[in-house]
């Protein structure tokens, strides 16, 4: 990652904020310097510091000049670190471009639910009872580790990292921890989902030291469903209904008895993939995000698709049934309640730098901005005393006018303005 960009994108909104006015030329002069937003939000603690805090600008530009010719620390770019400054974890316009190539990548290998399931075993690890990180657990990128790859809860889930290397070879300012999850979430979008409410920027883990222990993911077939899901979902802290929206994923995807041991090995349903063929799906159409799941699950008609004790105690507990009749119901509260838990998971655990996040969506896109309303910005509506008003009315009529009516054309005042301009002109014109 250059921290000063050579080049930003010309949709960032920062090098318009910085150069929105200049002709393209200046513009371009402009850009060189843009700085990337999230490699300026800490506090300035130099000189260097201080020139790079101000927001991208001519006067951004210039100062950076003037300091690294005064010696200050070379911007390293093939570590592309400022030298003493560190930059986020991942870089925004590198998320951008990956997230491109994810969708190009489902397109042609249907691998939707798979990048789904490795976001979710990434994140499912944590532990809210720790504090440290990244002994907490959570998203922190340490399935690609074998030693996690390795847990039994994980089998087949290194075919989901081969496919997403090659992205991450291309890119590499970003992480892991973000790679997992922004597969996950542009999955469930592409595949006709809610859009998730994502932010970026996860440290990894760097050693496999750093994994968490095995078994901290749910078991599909425990002697009591109920008590096994809150046992493991609550020590995430999530609750109920974000157990029940979560589980909705299972509307993607297949079960493989030689991965998990669930399933059958092979359905009308799957027999001809999409993708590798066979397994079970919880769903007829297993690659589109719908409630199908909840409604499926409900109704246990069909032989040939999958319901695991883990699925059929949703609308068995009385807590969880509430939401899963809705979901059954309402997919619109599906999508929501769904959207918000899934960008919950992707957090769990996660360390980010910058601490707030990074937002790789524009949300100034397709805004209509909003008219003007004065009103709205003064503290309180109060209306102007009388006496005011009578003064008001006053200083008007004294020049002949009022607050009612437009103000007469003074012709004096105007043929005197007039004869000044030209007055002035002729003198300018005359040197
Ligand atoms: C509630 C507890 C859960 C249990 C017991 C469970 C169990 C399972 C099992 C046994 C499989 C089959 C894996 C295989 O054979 O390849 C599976 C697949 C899957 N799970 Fe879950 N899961 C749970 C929650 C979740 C959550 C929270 C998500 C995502 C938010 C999720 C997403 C998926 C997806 C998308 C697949 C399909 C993977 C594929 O087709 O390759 N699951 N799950």
């Amino acid at each position: 990652m250059s921290a000063v960009r050579l080049s930003y994108s010309s949709s960032s909104s920062l090098t318009r904020v910085g150069a929105g006015f200049l002709p393209s030329a200046s513009r371009r002069a402009v850009s060189q310097f843009a700085l990337p937003f999230h490699s300026l939000r800490r506090p300035p603690t130099s000189f260097g510091a201080v020139a790079a805090s101000l927001r991208p600008s001519p006067l951004a530009a210039i100062y950076l000049r003037v300091f690294q010719r005064a010696g200050g620390r070379a911007f390293s770019s093939s570590a592309g670190r400022v030298a003493g400054m560190r930059c986020a974890a991942s870089d925004p316009a590198q998320l951008r471009s990956a997230r491109e190539d994810i969708r190009e990548l489902l397109k042609t290998k249907f691998c939707h639910p798979i990048l789904i399931r490795l976001g979710w075993h990434d994140a499912g690890t944590f532990d809210k009872n720790i504090e440290e990180w990244p002994q907490r657990g959570g998203a922190n990128g340490s399935l690609r580790y074998d030693i996690e790859l390795n847990h039994a809860a994980n089998a087949g889930l290194v075919n989901a990292l081969k496919l997403l290397q090659p992205i991450k070879d291309k890119y590499s300012d970003i992480t892991y921890a973000d790679l997992f999850q922004l597969a996950s979430a542009t999955a469930v979008e592409e595949a006709g989902g809610p859009k998730i409410p994502m932010r970026y920027g996860r440290v990894d883990v760097t050693g496999p030291e750093q994994c968490p222990d095995e078994g901290k993911l749910p078991a599909a077939g425990p002697p009591s469903p109920a008590d096994h899901l809150r046992e493991v979902f609550y020590r995430m802290g999530l609750n109920d209904k974000e157990i029940v929206a979560l589980s909705g994923a299972h509307t993607l995807g297949r079960s493989r008895p030689e991965r998990s041991g669930w399933g059958k090995p092979e359905t009308k349903y799957t027999k001809d993939g999409p993708g590798a063929p066979g397994g079970q799906s919880w769903t007829v159409q297993w690659l589109k995000f719908d409630n199908s799941y909840f409604k499926d699950v409900k109704e246990q008609k069909d032989q040939d698709l999958l319901v695991l004790p883990t699925d059929a105690v949703l609308f068995e507990d009385p807590s969880f049934k509430v939401y899963a009749e809705k979901y059954a119901e309402d997919q619109d509260a599906f999508f929501k309640d769904y959207a918000e838990a899934h960008a919950k998971l992707s957090n769990l655990g996660a360390k980010f730098d910058p601490p707030e996040g990074i937002s790789i969506d524009d949300d100034a896109k397709g805004a209509v901005p909003e008219p003007f309303q004065a009103a709205k910005y003064s503290s309180r509506k109060k209306e102007l005393s009388e006496t005011m008003k009578q003064k008001i009315r006053e200083e008007y009529e004294a020049i002949g006018g009022s607050p009612d009516k437009p103000l007469r054309s003074n012709y004096f005042l105007n043929i005197m303005i007039v004869v000044a301009v030209l007055a002035l002109l002729t003198s300018l014109l005359g040197n």
